[in-house]
């Protein structure tokens, strides 16, 4: 057996990942690492410095530039952008319309996976995202693709919204499949269910019965390897 290894954790928007993660890293003693959240940090800062839509050499100039940091905070995970604490503004509509576009360029990929890698090499780390154990961490020990349906992810994100009328739940729906499918259809590392994934379907199960699946898995898959 080993005494720590590696978890990925992919699948579509709204399938409970980074509420899953984080609790299982938690079981787990591990630091959990929230990869969209950098993708939604340089989605604010392209946002911010002007960037057009396509604009790949823009991007490539501003990845090179900027420092993202996460750090573990109380509340769990801190995002910096240039040292200023970003958590909360890379949550906005705004760049969630957006990221999906701005994820999808070469230049940005390769320089978030540079640093996903760095941070998981001391193993002990559950990192969710789309590409994780299909490109990011091939070698990872155990390998989730947590799912559900189109439907019942819209209603989970509608509930956690402030109703104020400012988007109907038909809209959710549209703009998460949207988002899904730019996602799948993308030339560099899709979202894709990692060929050793073990797949998980949540739509009927809670957020505590996924997690007791995966810390069961992780516990089996340490006990066995060598
Ligand atoms: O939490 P939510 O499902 O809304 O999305 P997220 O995990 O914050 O990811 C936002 C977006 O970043 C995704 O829709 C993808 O376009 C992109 N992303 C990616 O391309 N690769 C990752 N490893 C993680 C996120
Ligand atoms: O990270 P991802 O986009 O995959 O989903 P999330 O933001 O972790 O979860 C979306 C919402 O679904 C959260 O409000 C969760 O509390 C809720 N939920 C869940 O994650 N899993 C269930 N089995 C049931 C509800």
């Amino acid at each position: 057996g080993i005494d720590r290894m590696n978890v990925a954790i992919d699948g579509p928007a709204g399938a409970g990942k980074s509420t899953v993660a984080r609790k299982v890293a938690e079981q787990l003693g591990y630091i959990y690492i929230d990869t969209g959240a950098m993708y939604r940090a340089v989605t604010l800062a392209a946002n911010r410095a002007g960037i057009a839509s396509g604009d790949s050499e823009g991007l490539r100039t501003l990845v090179a530039r900027l420092h993202i940091r996460l750090k573990q905070g109380e509340q769990g995970q801190i995002v910096l952008l240039d040292e200023e604490d970003v958590t909360e503004a890379i949550r906005t509509r705004e760049v969630t319309l957006r990221v999906s576009e701005v994820a999808s360029h070469e230049p940005v990929r390769i320089r978030l996976v540079e640093l996903q890698r760095l941070l998981a090499a001391g193993k002990g780390i559950v990192m969710d995202g789309r590409d994780i154990g299909s490109h990011v961490l091939p070698d990872a020990e155990l390998k989730i693709y947590l799912t559900a349906s189109v439907g019942i992810r819209a209603l989970r994100r509608f509930k956690e919204l402030k109703h104020d009328g400012s988007i109907t739940l038909e809209q959710l729906e549209q703009e998460i499949a949207e988002r899904d499918e730019s996602d799948e259809k993308r030339e560099v590392s899709p979202l894709i269910c990692a060929q050793d994934a073990v797949v998980i379907d949540s739509s009927e199960l809670t957020i505590d019965q996924v997690v007791a699946l995966i810390v069961d898995l992780s516990r089996t898959k340490m006990a066995e390897a060598k």
